[in-house]
């Protein structure tokens, strides 16, 4: 398949370690199967698919899952759920050598999704996000990560909804942005806010207005700042990933667990 270059980063976080993030470029799913101990694998994944795509990437799933598939009230939900759920099937299939129909989840207290031990000799993690026809999935060895995507749309009570659920830094920095950059402003800090409550995997239940991400766009390492826990702080990295146009995306991961970071599309074909 032909390689497209779309973003390509070198990056350095504390004083020695540099990150490396490649460009995107095409990949069957079998390149999860390369992934090792030093790389996180991003993968962008197009939702939108052909029934006749749907029908097949449906039968992959399992019964539980096709339950929670019907559960969808629009059809174009339903499509969206059955891809995204068969194509992290397929790539935690290829990274484990596994049939996609052995792949098993077990869901943490706050609802985080796992593999069980007895499946994962290697240690993989990964972390699902979802945001209009597109999906991210992000895979490693060992070592927690969470990922969030998000589509910017216009939201008329921006400023009111950062009081509510961002750091005070976070609302003085958005509302320093000029008015025509506030939709990014916001989106940005969203992803990267939700990117890191899904890495410690407690959702919610993990104050939001204890850390504070930095807003501005950037296409690398971002500043992380969790308030009274340096070692919080020292344990995750931060990455703000430029991946689609008009969307929001970070990646947060321990700090010492990957040299690169290397990003894969799969769109559907
Ligand atoms: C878990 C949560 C982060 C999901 O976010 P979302 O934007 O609704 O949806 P995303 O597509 O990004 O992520 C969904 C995936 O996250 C994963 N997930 C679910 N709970 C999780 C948790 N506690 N930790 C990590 N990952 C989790 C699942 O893989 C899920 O995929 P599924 O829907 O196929 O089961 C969200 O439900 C939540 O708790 N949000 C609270 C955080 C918040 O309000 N942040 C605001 C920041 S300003």
């Amino acid at each position: 398949m032909m390689g497209r270059p779309l973003a390509g980063d070198s990056t350095q976080v504390g004083r020695q370690k540099m990150i490396q993030i490649h460009p995107l470029l095409d990949g069957p799913f079998r390149e999860a199967s390369a992934l090792n101990p030093g790389e996180i694998q991003v993968w962008r994944v197009s939702l939108a698919a052909t029934p006749a795509r749907e029908r097949n990437l449906k039968a992959g799933l399992s019964a539980g899952e096709l339950r929670q598939a019907d559960g969808f009230h629009f059809a174009a939900d339903q499509r969206r759920f059955i891809v995204r759920r068969a194509v992290l099937r397929c790539l935690l299939s290829a990274v484990l050598d596994l049939p996609p129909n052995q792949i098993r989840y077990v869901v943490g207290v706050h609802g985080k999704p796992a593999l069980p031990n007895h499946l994962n000799p290697k240690g993989i993690r990964f972390s699902c996000t979802h945001s209009g026809d597109w999906a991210l999935i992000a895979l490693a060895v060992n070592g927690e990560l969470g990922l969030d995507l998000e589509m910017h749309r216009e939201i008329p009570e921006v400023q009111a909804l950062a009081q509510s659920h961002f750091s005070a830094g976070e609302v003085a920095e958005l509302t320093a942005l000029p008015l025509t950059r506030q939709i990014t402003g916001f989106f940005n800090g969203w992803s990267r806010k939700e990117a890191f409550v899904k890495a410690i995997g407690v959702g919610l239940s993990y104050p939001l207005s204890h850390f504070t991400v930095s807003l501005m766009s950037a296409h690398g390492v971002v500043p992380l700042a969790v308030a009274d826990d340096a070692a919080m702080r020292r344990r995750w990295t931060l990455v703000s990933l430029e991946l689609l146009e008009q969307f929001s995306a970070a990646l947060v991961f321990e700090a010492n667990q990957a040299t690169a970071i290397r990003c894969l599309a799969w769109d559907g074909d």
